[in-house]
């Protein structure tokens, strides 16, 4: 893995963007406004399924209109994090901090998808219902590990 690592950071692509003023600070900005993207929907939809607005709001609708701007901001979060990833491949796969958050990213693609493929597929019992257990359990892991990978993506810039 080392070598990889270390072919990537030497590549022509991670020499243009660390050659490139201000390309950093802007991908940053990027990363950034993915993540609020993704997890401002993400966790009004989370609330949802925790029971807020329980008899008024069909779980179904909220999730028609909060999941594909969540959808795009996660799509932004891991380009840009790919793209800010390359030029130092080495040094940031090396922090205390990248086993986090690629652990917590996983728990949380994980989750979406034991989510839609299971739960979510009884969504017509309780669109307007009292949510399920799962569903319940899936809003509350999906809240933390977005809060984790938000948390560990801030320390790996530190340790
Ligand atoms: C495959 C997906 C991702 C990769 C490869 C990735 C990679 C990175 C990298 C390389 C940095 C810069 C660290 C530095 O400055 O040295 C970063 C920053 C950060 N990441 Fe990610 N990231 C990904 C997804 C996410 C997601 C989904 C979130 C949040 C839900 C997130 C949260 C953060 C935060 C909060 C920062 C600090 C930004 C700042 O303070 O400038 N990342 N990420």
């Amino acid at each position: 893995m080392d070598d990889f690592f270390a072919w990537l950071e030497n590549a022509a692509f991670a020499e243009a963007i660390r050659g490139t003023t201000y390309l950093y600070p802007m991908l940053e900005s990027i990363h950034i406004i993915g993540i609020a993207l993704l997890v401002g929907p993400a966790a009004a939809f989370e609330l949802r399924l925790l029971g807020l607005g329980q008899h008024k709001l069909p779980v179904t609708e909220a999730a028609k209109y909060l999941l594909p701007i969540s959808r795009l901001g996660l799509g932004i979060a891991v380009i840009t994090g790919v793209v800010m990833f390359v030029p130092g491949a080495s040094l940031i796969a090396d922090r205390g901090s990248a086993p986090w958050k690629l652990g917590l990213l996983l728990i949380a693609g994980l989750n979406i998808l034991i989510f839609h493929k299971g739960t979510y597929r009884s969504v017509g019992d309780w669109d307007l219902n009292r949510t399920p257990m799962p569903a319940r359990l899936a809003a509350a892991v999906s809240l933390a590990s977005w809060m984790g990978v938000t948390v560990a993506g801030r320390f790996l810039a530190y340790t």
